[in-house]
């Protein structure tokens, strides 16, 4: 049989090594990373090649492959990218579009369409004030796209790009023998959870720092109110609906750019439930101005029925499900060790 080719960059990040280690569990697959940095032990084996470096920089080297799938999981994420926009806007953006042409380029001369899986985020919506997001509640994907952050506006435009080239590439779909185009399929993330890694430089990364926090026993302050809702979801589900997506027939999606949510809870709600199962954990909360801002411009909760609907997306893990029978167990015996 042969094998599907699949390029992962930002390997090495949280969504990255949860999914390459699926994708070699599912077998079938020549697997190609991509990272900054050298991937760590637990998924070297797994990966045939893997190019280390600047993307930007390193594009030429992808040329030379013949994917069948990419997976751009490399970015900056929201909190870095605010304090460093240029770079952000340099990786998020110029590493996208460079990925994007390679693929519109091979799917043209090849015959042969290339899946462009892209990670965008609920960071592409931004509501004005507190009261807005409140009385938006639970927000479609055509809603409130006015992003307050350099990554927002960095993966909503990527959302565009990733249309462009899949559709409209130098207007070639007028032509009468229009060429094979890439398939941008792109979905818009919450908060992810691992009970395996820990996040760094994002936003909501004040919910999987406070359980990680309290299962180790060490103090905690969450630089978000008590009262912030935004919607979660645990890496499993999330690398469960990459590959979903990555399945669905191009025939049932009629749209590029899906939500999905599984659990949308408030920072109280964290601790609540951290409380319970490490009573001793120390818990605080000292907002911070401009973190809070961001969270405070991103929706309650996301309207997922357009993935529920083409491609029959369910998360497996509603709040409850996380805590009881994935973050705890698994972080317990983490710690444990
Ligand atoms: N979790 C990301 C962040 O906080 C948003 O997609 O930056």
């Amino acid at each position: 049989m042969t094998e599907t080719s699949v390029l992962v960059t930002g390997a090495c990040g949280e969504i990255g090594q949860a999914l390459v280690q699926s994708l070699s569990k599912r077998g079938g697959y020549r697997i190609v990373t991509a990272d900054l940095a050298p991937l760590p032990e637990s998924i070297r084996a797994m990966s045939a090649e893997h190019a280390q470096g600047d993307l930007v920089n390193r594009v030429k080297f992808f040329y030379d492959h013949d994917f069948d799938v990419i997976f751009h999981l490399a970015a900056s994420l929201s909190s870095k990218a605010e304090v460093a926009s240029e770079e952000a806007h340099r990786i998020n953006v110029e590493g996208t579009m460079q990925l994007l042409m390679m693929a519109a380029y091979r799917s043209e001369k090849y015959k042969k369409t290339v899946k462009f899986l892209f990670p965008s985020s609920i960071a592409a919506y931004g509501l004005e004030t507190l009261k807005e997001k409140q009385e938006a509640g639970i927000v479609k994907e055509h809603e409130h796209n006015s992003p307050h952050t350099m990554y927002g506006c960095n993966k909503l435009y990527c959302e565009k790009l990733g249309m462009y080239y899949s559709k409209f590439n130098g207007q070639k779909h007028l032509d009468s023998d229009p060429p094979h185009m890439l398939d941008f399929r792109s979905i818009r993330f919450p908060g992810l959870i691992s009970a395996f890694t820990v996040p760094s430089s994002g936003t909501s990364d004040y919910g999987p720092e406070m359980l990680h926090a309290a299962a180790q026993g060490k103090p905690y302050a969450c630089f978000v109110r008590e009262d912030t809702k935004i919607s979660f979801m645990a890496m499993p589900d999330a690398i469960k609906s990459l590959l979903m997506l990555m399945d669905a027939p191009k025939k049932s999606l009629n749209h590029q750019v899906y939500n999905i949510t599984a659990f949308a809870i408030t920072a109280a709600e964290f601790r609540d439930r951290a409380l319970k199962v490490f009573p001793d954990a120390n818990i605080t909360f000292e907002p911070n101005t401009r973190r809070q801002g961001i969270v405070d411009s991103w929706p309650e909760d996301v309207d997922d029925s357009l993935a529920r609907s083409e491609w029959d997306w369910k998360p497996d893990y509603d709040a409850d499900k996380f805590f009881d029978e994935y973050f705890l167990p698994e972080i317990r015996n983490r710690y444990s060790k």
